[in-house]
């Protein structure tokens, strides 16, 4: 076997890592041929619960995972770790103000980034799947300035993922023959998904999405809110937010992270804003296409063209980002 990975899953006893440690145990992620090391955090109350994971896991007998370490300890769990990623956080709860989520959350990613500083290789990536993701990545990577900021990421790839399966659906065409979906911005109801310069195989030939579906009315319309309200469609449905979805997607950015992606193709992801890719702001973290080289190098696909329609959803889910940071940033060690 290659050299071995150390990954930390956070909020290992909750309903997402449930149906995300099998896949990344077994190979389906880092390939079959790494093997793994699980480290799985998760808080105190949690601790019994994650036994029982633990032990699941280890009955799954799989060739690829060389060891299990679960903790409620925050030093153990980041200690050496190639990956991180953090999908544990405060849930909202009945009655609370967004102004105490955001708190009890920024006081999580701040103890996290700095646990990422202190005890992680310097060439961790992190993943940043716990809401408010893109504001929680952002506490993060500022917690742990030693760290490059590209080596932080947040999950958009859900919403791709989304996105892509309505355009399919609506073509009638598989899944995997649509390609270069956007999500820019939060994740949240202000996202855009943005199907312009995305492609779709139809009938052996690749055509733009736009021309192939033609019907703007929907691409502008119904196709941009069912996207953006898919999250709270299921939770109505199934009374328990994604799950299964979240964690194939997850499978998908980070094997996309690690992997590379492929020829022209891109994916969106949520990644610092250093101000200098398509006039958005500095310092938030926000979704937009990118290419991703083996090892994990990336680079914002640059010089799309954006229409006035485009520019405005951009710049609101924008807008949103920045009031979230500024309110987070009262709850931050001075
Ligand atoms: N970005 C996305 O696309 C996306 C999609 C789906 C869900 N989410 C978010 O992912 C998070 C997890 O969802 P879930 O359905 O698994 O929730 P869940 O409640 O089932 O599990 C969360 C787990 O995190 C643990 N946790 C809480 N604080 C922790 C801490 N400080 N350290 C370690 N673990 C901690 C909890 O004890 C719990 O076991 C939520 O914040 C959810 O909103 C994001
Ligand atoms: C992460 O950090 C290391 C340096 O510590 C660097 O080599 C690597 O390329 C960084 N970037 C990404 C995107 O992983
Ligand atoms: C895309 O995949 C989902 C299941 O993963 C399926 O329900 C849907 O029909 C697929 N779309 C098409 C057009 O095949
Ligand atoms: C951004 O998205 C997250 C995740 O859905 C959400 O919790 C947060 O409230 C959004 N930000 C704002 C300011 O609405
Ligand atoms: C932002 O990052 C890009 C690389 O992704 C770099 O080319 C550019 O110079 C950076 N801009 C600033 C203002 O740091």
């Amino acid at each position: 076997m290659a050299d071995g990975l150390k990954v930390l899953v956070t909020g290992a006893a909750g309903q997402i890592a449930y149906s995300l440690l099998y896949s990344i145990a077994n190979g389906d992620v880092f390939g079959k041929d790494k093997s793994i090391t699980l480290v799985m955090l998760d808080i105190a109350p949690m601790a019994e619960a994650l036994k029982g994971v633990v032990m699941e896991l280890q009955d799954c007998a799989l060739p690829s995972l060389k060891n299990v370490i679960s903790t409620t300890d925050v030093k153990e769990a980041f200690t050496d770790i190639d990956f991180a990623i953090l999908v544990g956080a405060m849930p909202r709860r009945q009655g609370m103000e967004r102004k105490d989520l955001l708190k009890a959350n920024a006081k999580i990613f701040v103890e996290q980034g700095q646990a990422l500083e202190k005890y992680a290789k310097k060439t961790v990536k992190v993943l940043v799947v716990g809401n408010p993701a893109n504001t929680n990545c952002l506490i993060a990577l500022t917690c742990a300035p030693s760290i490059p900021k590209t080596n932080f990421t947040c999950l958009t790839r859900l919403d791709q993922n989304r996105a892509q399966s309505q355009i399919a659906s609506r073509l009638g065409v598989s899944n995997d023959s649509v390609s270069n979906m956007i999500i820019w911005g939060n994740h949240s109801s202000t996202q855009f998904p943005d199907a312009a310069h995305a492609s779709a195989v139809v009938g052996g030939s690749t055509a733009n999405a736009v021309e192939a579906v033609k019907d703007d009315a929907w691409l502008n319309g119904d196709f941009i809110s069912t996207v953006q309200k898919r999250g709270g469609a299921v939770i109505a449905a199934r009374k328990l937010s994604s799950a299964m979805s979240a964690a194939k997607a997850i499978c998908d950015h980070v094997r996309d992270w690690y992997f590379g992606t492929k020829g022209d193709k891109w994916t969106s992801m949520g990644i610092y804003s250093n101000g200098s890719h398509y006039g958005l702001p500095e310092n938030i973290v926000y979704s937009v296409p990118v290419r991703i080289a083996p090892g994990g190098e990336y680079t914002v696909v640059e010089g799309l063209k954006i229409s006035d329609f485009a520019r405005s959803k951009m710049d609101a889910t924008a807008q949103e980002l920045l009031e979230e940071r500024n309110a987070a940033w009262d709850f931050l060690p001075t």
